[in-house]
């Protein structure tokens, strides 16, 4: 099938199986290897990117799913000059370890920001549960999503 679909604020159209992951589409077609595969069943959150603004596991968006919708990246968020507040949180606060699954995490606690600017531990805990890090690197993560919260104006 063709799939016509936006990623990170550029237009694409390939030519792609109708049901090819669309995490497998990133990473193989266009090459944006920022967004990880972990386990392909929804169950451990590498592969996070947002799909039409919501946070989503993209090992589970079919390419029938994509027509007409809007992708951001881990790549499209923001670059090593100007990076995203959570990006500079996570910078600061020194959360990664391997990094393997930072680019999930990042994106689904962006997605969190969205919906609640001001995210209590427990709300942090709620949106961030289906991100594992083999690393445990979560008390990082909650000190990094506060700091980004201070930074874009919350407390
Ligand atoms: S690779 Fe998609 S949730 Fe694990
Ligand atoms: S930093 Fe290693 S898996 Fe999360």
């Amino acid at each position: 099938m063709q799939a016509s679909f936006t990623v990170n604020g550029t237009p694409r159209q390939i030519d792609v199986p109708e049901d090819m992951p669309l995490l497998w589409i990133l990473r193989e077609e266009l090459g944006l290897t920022g967004t990880k595969y972990g386990c392909g069943v929804a169950q451990c959150g590498a592969c996070t990117v947002h799909l039409n603004g919501e946070a989503v596991r993209s090992c589970q968006v079919r390419a029938s799913d994509l027509e007409g919708a809007e992708v951001t990246t881990i790549e499209g968020i923001g670059t090593p000059d100007n990076p995203h507040p959570v990006q500079a949180a996570w910078i600061e606060t020194q959360v990664a370890q391997c990094g393997y699954c930072q680019s999930g995490q990042i994106m689904q606690a962006i997605a969190l920001l969205q919906e609640f600017p001001v995210p209590t531990d427990q709300e942090i805990n709620d949106a961030m549960s289906g991100n594992l890090c083999r690393c445990a690197s979560y008390p990082r993560i909650r000190t990094a999503i506060h700091l980004a919260t201070s930074r874009m104006g919350g407390r």
